[in-house]
């Protein structure tokens, strides 16, 4: 092997992935990142993402390996557990899911089995597709029902929950969802989980990282198991965790990740794992998670003023669902127009949305990415206008002025506050 193979950098090597590198960096210095699932790792996560523990493989868990040389990979792997269980106060934790969608399945192979019946919220409701859509693994295995939300107030109904759960007697009540924005009552659904004689997952991928800065109640001390993701608030790499109160299922949990459904463990990810852990442990996480939150209802209040519908009149969480129905134009529309001016978003269904994401007619905004950036309620607002002005424009016909202008006022707010020096 020649010793270029360790020296040379990407741009010597790899010009086309060292391009496309460059220029996402570009592209994330340059726009303003609405995505609710996104973020912005510390430069620290970065560099332990980058690093050369990606090249040990490791299959089992801390003190039970089937290879050797897993020593550091364990010291990181068990500051991960230790970390995660000190911040969301639980017993059992297990840092090795490879993504959310993977964490959810390992609790299924550890509560169900194919043709259980399951109940979770509706995707249009701001549910998940690895909670019994038809299109995933878990719609094909499970008999999957779905409650939604009211369609007057845009909230789950719990009467509602508790009347479909009796009817349909499902194994496994999940709550938790992608688009959801309110706050969860996990004592309800706990209660209704047990009223029915079902286990109760909760699924906190979106609202791990306010759960983690106390700005949403914990769903640890209800659910009889929890998974999340690293990635979205809490700020960190891509991954999936799983955690409960107790060890009821800790055996059978950590045989359904490895070697349930998965393989070998992604080592450098456990190490990123485990820094972001560590940062949200310390007391300025508490400070960004409440900015958040300060940020989401800023940006809500903003665009309800300027007459966008702000599915269930606001938010609790990060998550700001906006509700283009009758107004003329689709969430791709406002996606694209909004992409234009450099404030990236995502085109999600509204409650009782029609089912072809090209009909939606919702957009999907979070404040994780903008908050960690280091804008806040003032330029929160500001950011806001200049939507309601984008979408004013777009329903008007005519957007050349007010992306123009929204483009600048963007470039302005990104030379501000960049990122990663
Ligand atoms: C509620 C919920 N669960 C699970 C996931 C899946 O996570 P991943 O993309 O890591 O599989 C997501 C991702 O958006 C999510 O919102």
């Amino acid at each position: 092997m020649s010793r270029q193979f360790f020296t040379a950098g990407l741009s010597t090597t790899d010009p086309l992935v060292a391009d496309a590198l460059a220029a996402e960096d570009r592209r994330q210095r340059s726009s303003l990142e609405l995505i609710a699932s996104e973020n912005i790792v510390s430069r620290a996560v970065l560099e332990a993402l980058g690093h050369a523990m990606t090249n040990k493989t490791l299959e089992g868990y801390p003190g039970s390996r089937f290879h050797g040389g897993g020593e550091h990979v364990d010291t990181v792997e068990t500051a991960a557990i230790e970390r995660a269980r000190t911040l969301f106060g639980a017993r059992y934790v297990n840092v090795q899911p490879h993504s959310g969608t993977q964490a959810n399945q390992a609790v299924f192979f550890t509560l169900v089995r194919p043709g259980d019946r399951i109940l979770s919220l509706d995707l249009a409701a701001g549910g998940h597709l690895s909670h019994g859509a038809r299109p995933n693994l878990s719609g094909r295995w499970f008999e999957a029902h779905h409650y939604t939300v009211r369609r007057d107030t845009g909230r789950i109904d719990y009467d509602q929950v508790e009347a479909q759960a009796q009817e349909v007697r499902p194994r496994l009540l999940i709550a938790g969802g992608s688009a959801y924005p309110r706050e969860i009552d996990f004592a309800r659904m706990r209660a209704i989980a047990d009223a029915v004689g079902a286990y109760f997952l909760v699924d906190m991928a979106h609202i791990a990282g306010l759960v983690a800065g106390g700005v949403h109640p914990s769903p640890v001390p209800h659910a009889d198991i929890v998974t999340g993701t690293t990635t979205k608030t809490l700020r960190g790499p891509r991954g999936g965790l799983i955690l409960s109160r107790d060890d009821t299922w800790a055996r059978k949990l950590q045989s359904a990740v490895f070697p349930g459904v998965q393989g070998s463990l992604h080592s450098q990810i456990l190490a990123a794992k485990a820094v972001c852990l560590g940062e949200a442990l310390q007391p300025a996480f508490r400070d960004y998670a409440s900015a958040v939150c300060a940020n989401a209802r800023a940006l809500a209040a903003t665009l309800a003023e300027r007459g966008i519908t702000i599915v269930s009149g606001g938010t609790d969480t990060h998550i700001v669902l906006l509700d283009f129905s009758g107004r003329g134009v689709t969430g791709q529309q406002v996606q694209d127009t909004l992409a234009a001016a450099g404030i990236t978003s995502n085109k999600n269904p509204v409650p009782f949305d029609a089912p072809r994401p090209s009909e939606w007619v919702g957009v999907r905004l979070g404040t994780g990415a903008i908050t960690t950036r280091g804008l806040g309620e003032a330029e929160t607002t500001r950011l806001g206008t200049m939507i309601a002005d984008l979408v004013d424009a777009l329903i008007a016909g005519d957007t050349a002025d007010a992306v123009a202008s929204a483009r600048a006022e963007v470039d302005t707010l990104c030379e501000r506050f960049p990122l990663y020096g």
